[in-house]
């Protein structure tokens, strides 16, 4: 597996690889992640060979002030290990330096009204900052697909935005959240959780069922549903940024009537935040 820390190492391997596959992470790897990378595997195969390339850069733009960006958890020669088992051709690893050689990204790609509702209103600017270091890994990468995970929404939507409106060449693949056996879902922060908060965690995931059950028996009340699930986290410790049900496509509030929904959450439970989603697609 080739390890390249500079955007000229990259670009001067990138020119022969033909079809590439790209996975954008901030490292600290897990089952999810690897799920990426097999659908990144996927993806060449269908398209007669190809390289995956994953990036692994914890990206200071997306954190807001007092957030995790420096206790982020940063593993990088284990990461290489579960790449080089997933069969992953290449890893890009810059430094902060490299990706904003100057004190400050001065052009920066401003998603619209979305980046600043769900996660937007508590993170401020945190999608600015996704976009932007998406676009500037794209640029560099120059893959033909590249694989994001239904785990962040929002973060997804916002990316699928951008690449249609920018026209970038590049085919986005979702991929499915992946989960422990008691249904929470795969995240690193999931890591600064205690022994006892790791046991309570699964209930948002819970929560987002039972929404998701009640809507498929006919329940059009968005906000008695919501409001219950708020309530039975906030019994059980968790401060509740927010429980929403949006529309799929384009993260508006649902209204009675529509289909394709998608029930958005994310609350903290002792030090991290933790989020989480599901799919309701009625028939
Ligand atoms: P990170 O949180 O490392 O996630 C990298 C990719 O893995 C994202 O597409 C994310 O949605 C996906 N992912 C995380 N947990 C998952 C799970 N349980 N199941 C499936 N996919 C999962 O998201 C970022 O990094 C950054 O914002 C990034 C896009 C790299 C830009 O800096």
């Amino acid at each position: 597996m080739h390890i390249f820390t500079t955007i000229a190492e990259l670009r001067a391997w990138r020119k022969s690889a033909g079809y590439v596959a790209f996975v954008p992470t901030m490292g600290n790897l897990h089952e999810g992640h690897i799920s990426l990378c097999a659908a990144a595997k996927a993806a060449c195969l269908q398209h007669g060979g190809g390289k995956v390339v994953v990036s692994i850069f914890v990206n200071p733009l997306q954190f807001g002030q007092g957030e995790d960006f420096n206790t982020y958890p940063r593993t990088f020669e284990e990461d290489c290990a579960k790449l080089i088992a997933a069969g992953v051709d290449a890893v890009f690893h810059p430094t902060v330096d490299q990706l904003y050689p100057r004190t400050e990204q001065q052009y920066k790609v401003e998603p619209p009204a979305i980046q600043n509702e769900l996660c937007g209103q508590f993170r401020p600017g945190h999608f600015r900052g996704v976009a932007t270091v998406v676009t500037k890994l794209f640029n560099i990468v120059q893959p033909d697909a590249a694989m994001f995970g239904k785990k962040d929404y929002q973060q997804l939507k916002v990316i699928e935005g951008f690449v249609a409106d920018l026209d970038m060449p590049i085919t986005i693949v979702p991929v499915d959240t992946g989960r422990a056996a008691d249904g929470l879902a795969l995240s690193s922060r999931n890591g600064y959780l205690t022994e006892a908060e790791r046991a309570e965690a699964p209930r948002l995931y819970r929560n987002l069922l039972a929404i998701k059950t009640a809507l498929e028996a006919g329940a059009s009340d968005f906000v008695k549903l919501t409001e219950t699930a708020r309530a039975d986290l906030e019994n059980h410790g968790w401060r509740v940024d927010y429980v929403e049900i949006r529309d799929q496509q384009r993260l508006e509030h649902a209204r009675p009537g529509d289909r394709e929904l998608v029930i958005l959450a994310a609350a903290r439970l002792g030090k991290p935040r933790l989020i989480d989603n599901l799919e309701v697609t009625l028939a």
